[in-house]
């Protein structure tokens, strides 16, 4: 076992140290910034369904349901089409309407999960075409699907999604780019620079796990001992606050909830207090001074204030009572950024509160059944 772990303690800190390398995966032979072009068969093979789409429907669970929230602010900004994101549970018991111009992405690291694979079977008898953006190579979902691309990012192992969930971002902004590119909604200025950005990532990720590692380490054992914490976001980054806190939960079994930034004065607000960690996902964006102000009013209340904050932002590293660091990159893409140090902070407070991350209790890596 330990030969499996690669010298790591654990498979979730393992995974999470493989995104550099399982991200570029996901990039490989398709992603050519240099000549600024995508290749993705999938796409091409259901291109005119997806151009002419009326809607596209991404349906998914857990942290596969994050990746596709940011998917639908991402594809709403670059392709101008309908997005709509569905819990799998929700929607197959729905009797949602459906047509042959809406295209159906699901997006599932096992291609397992039960509640994901019949939404697609029901959506399919309506007449809509289901795009598989699945990591198992061969599964359920894979097979079900009239077009699809995988994610590359290896089996993984530990039962709290890392790996995978960055694999999918990475595929869905290629995905993203790719219809945009065909449907002409961007141009080529931002085209090349997204391409660019997302070219970076792997080294940028590398960067991150190097330098934040034993800052974070730190900032686990100060707050091991919280009851609660509030995850904040907004924009692009509002679904990293909602993963960030799935994260905290899933492995540290502190009651975490993730919020619209924005939203927490109609609630969450009530709970600050100064034993309250707040973790504000804030990396500079066109809408930077709403998320500092937000900070400030967690400071007024004297809640605890953790930031993820890009390199040379000293606004809000003035703020916070502890940061970490990611490099600058176009906001569409900060968020594959913005989750790597959420994942070290959740899987280090697991650790200091000697639980077993890799196999949380209660959890399934995939679920089968209803
Ligand atoms: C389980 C796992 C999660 C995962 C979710 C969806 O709850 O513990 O990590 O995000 O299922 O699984 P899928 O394989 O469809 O992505």
């Amino acid at each position: 076992a330990a030969i499996e772990k690669g010298g790591y303690d654990h498979f979730m800190l393992k995974e999470i140290f493989e995104q550099p390398q399982t991200i570029f995966d996901s990039l490989r032979g398709r992603l050519d910034a240099e000549h600024q072009h995508i290749t993705l068969s999938g796409v091409d093979k259901i291109k005119e369904k997806l151009i002419h789409a009326n809607r596209v429907i991404i349906v998914a669970c857990g942290t596969s349901w994050h990746a596709g929230l940011l998917a639908e602010y991402v594809i709403e900004e670059l392709c101008r089409i309908n997005v709509e994101v569905e819990y799998a549970s929700e929607f197959r018991y729905r009797n949602p309407i459906i047509t042959d111009k809406d295209v159906i992405i699901a997006v599932s690291q096992s291609g397992e999960t039960a509640d994901t694979l019949v939404a697609i079977e029901n959506a399919k008898k309506q007449g809509a075409t289901i795009f598989g953006l699945v990591n198992v190579v061969g599964s359920s979902i894979a097979r079900m699907s009239d077009a699809g691309a995988y994610t590359h990012a290896g089996p993984e192992i530990g039962v709290a999604s890392t790996k995978a969930f960055t694999a999918q971002l990475a595929l869905l902004y290629l995905i993203a780019l790719k219809v945009a590119y065909e449907k002409q909604t961007i141009d080529q200025t931002l085209f090349n620079k997204l391409l660019g950005d997302l070219a970076k990532v792997p080294q940028y990720v590398q960067d991150i796990l190097e330098e934040q590692d034993a800052a974070i380490q730190e900032i686990a054992r100060k707050y091991a001992d919280a009851n609660d914490f509030l995850y904040l976001g907004r924009g692009f980054n509002f679904p990293i606050a909602l993963e960030g806190a799935l994260k905290l939960k899933e492995v540290s079994y502190i009651h975490a909830e993730g919020y619209p930034a924005a939203e927490m004065k109609h609630g969450p607000i009530a709970l600050v207090d100064e034993n309250l960690p707040v973790v504000f996902v804030a990396t500079k964006d066109s809408y930077h001074e709403k998320i500092v102000s937000n900070i400030q009013e967690i400071k007024a209340r004297k809640g605890q204030v953790i930031a993820v904050v890009s390199q040379g932002d000293n606004v809000v590293a003035g703020l916070a009572d502890d940061v970490m660091v990611v490099p600058q990159i176009h906001e569409i893409i900060a968020p594959i950024l913005s989750v790597v140090p959420l994942q070290l902070l959740s899987y280090y407070i697991g650790i200091n509160r000697g639980l077993d991350v890799d196999k949380p209790r209660n959890l399934a890596k995939s679920v089968t059944v209803e």
